[in-house]
């Protein structure tokens, strides 16, 4: 078999195979020292607790936990930059730190139990994406603050492979080494995928006689249109994971290679809830939730991702729920003229219009008193219907999320390429009055 055979039940962590009900004992036990934990040690959880009227003794099952507080982005902003640690700092082995794009650093730090801990639920991601003990693994996550390429190289390095910790950037030497080394294994964000792909073919390689079989991509939204294409071009599986460094960094989620239907939460360690992103009420779908049960040095209570999703029964790993990929974050939605558009949305449709390329942004621009938004997509090499294709996505938007967009087809090769994190939405209705 060319591409990732999911793992055997004998090549599983025992946990992987517990119950339901069996999982949740574990995680009431852990639930509880995590709230007497942060309550102990961390004064900014203290101070909520008292307010709220909550005790970490009044946690008697595993439901409880909604009469908590949340955590929010400016918690830990506020508590700049070691407020948060729940262990003297001297225990604290290492750190990380998400810019974010305005105002302070969030901090994030680990004990040394806590990198073990991340190491081996990474090392888990990437065995339920179909990678095995001696698999060549290339890390083009970037390396240093960011939590990407640390993460992905411990639990690479976990699982007994071996790394390639190449970093983000330089995306020519990238293919030199995937040409040399030839990994299995790429570990990158879709939209950096997508320029090793344009990479290959400028040099003339045939993308799907590389060595690759498998992507692991995250730490940005990505579609079904989009595993189709990268498997497609690839010839690969294109397998989702995800994380954020406030929980601990990528491997909080991961989805198994045998199913690809959402991504199963590793929940021995991190409680997942939805909740209303207005209200805060627990939903069906909506922003998702984490609760950490086994992190030492900073404890995260019911903190608030931002992340839009919804929460299902596992599948490949029936105790684990599952997490529908995410459609967006409640700060990239943008209301145009009252709709609710996601870029992800855009995404689908610039994917299904023949002759338009994956690489577009979404330009926000206000000329009167309207919002204008502006799709600028590169048509696909060699396609010379660009005016036709432009037309056809604009009706598609219309059609299918209701408001008229205006769309400009550029020439390959003209946007520019991101080697991390994409930036999709450029948005350039900041004006001095409301900024
Ligand atoms: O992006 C961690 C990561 C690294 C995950 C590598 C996966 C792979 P942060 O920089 O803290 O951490 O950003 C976290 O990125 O709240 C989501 O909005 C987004 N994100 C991460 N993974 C996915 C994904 C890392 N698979 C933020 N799908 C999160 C959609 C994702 N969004």
């Amino acid at each position: 078999m060319r591409r990732g055979d999911p793992p055997g039940q004998d090549e599983l962590d025992p946990i992987e195979r517990v119950s339901r009900d069996e999982l949740m004992a574990l995680q009431l036990e852990r639930l509880r020292r995590t709230l007497d934990h942060a309550y102990r040690n961390v004064p900014l959880y203290r101070r909520k607790f008292d307010e709220a009227g909550v005790h970490p003794d009044d946690c008697v099952e595993l439901t409880d936990l909604a009469r908590f507080p949340f955590t929010t982005k400016q918690d830990l902003r506020d508590s700049y930059p070691f407020g948060m640690f729940a262990v003297p700092r001297e225990q604290v082995v290492r750190i990380h730190a998400s810019s974010g794009t305005t105002g302070r650093p969030t901090v994030v730090g680990y004990t040394r139990n806590d990198i073990d801990v991340w190491a081996d639920v990474m090392a888990r991601s990437i065995r339920a994406s179909g990678g095995r003990p001696g698999d060549i693994v290339h890390v083009a996550y970037g390396y240093g603050l960011f939590t990407g390429g640390l993460g992905a190289h411990y639990g690479a390095e976990r699982l007994g492979c071996t790394v390639v910790p190449v970093s983000g950037g330089m995306t020519a030497r990238q293919v030199q080494l995937i040409t040399d080394f030839r990994p299995g294994i790429v570990m990158v964000t879709p939209s950096y995928m997508l320029a090793l792909l344009d990479e290959f073919e400028a040099r003339g390689l045939d993308p799907r006689e590389s060595s690759l079989r498998i992507g692991i991509f995250g730490a940005e939204p990505w579609t079904e249109r989009m595993r189709e294409e990268i498997e497609d071009r690839f010839d690969l599986h294109a397998v989702d994971i995800y994380g954020l460094s406030e929980v601990m960094g990528p491997g909080v989620a991961n989805e198994c290679v045998e199913s690809k239907d959402g991504l199963h939460v590793w929940e021995d360690h991190f409680y997942p809830e939805t909740v209303d992103p207005l209200t805060g009420e627990q939903a069906e779908s909506g922003e998702l939730v984490f609760t950490s049960l086994t992190k030492e040095a900073m404890p995260v209570i019911r903190y608030r991702t931002r992340d839009l999703t919804r929460l299902l029964p596992g599948t490949a790993r029936p105790a684990f729920r599952r997490m529908e990929k995410v459609t967006g974050r409640t700060d990239d939605l943008i209301i145009l003229r009252g709709v609710n558009v996601f870029p992800t949305q855009i995404e689908e449709l610039v994917l299904r219009t023949p002759g338009l390329s994956p690489h577009f942004q979404l330009h926000l621009t206000r000329p009167g008193r309207l919002d204008v938004m502006t799709v600028r997509v590169e048509a696909r090499p060699g396609f010379a219907g660009g005016p036709e294709a432009g037309a056809a996505l604009r009706h598609l938007v219309k059609a299918t999320v209701g408001v008229s967009v205006e769309v400009e087809v550029v020439d390959p090769e003209t946007l520019e390429r991101s080697a991390g994190k994409l930036k999709r939405v450029i948005d350039k209705r900041i004006t001095s009055d409301n900024r």
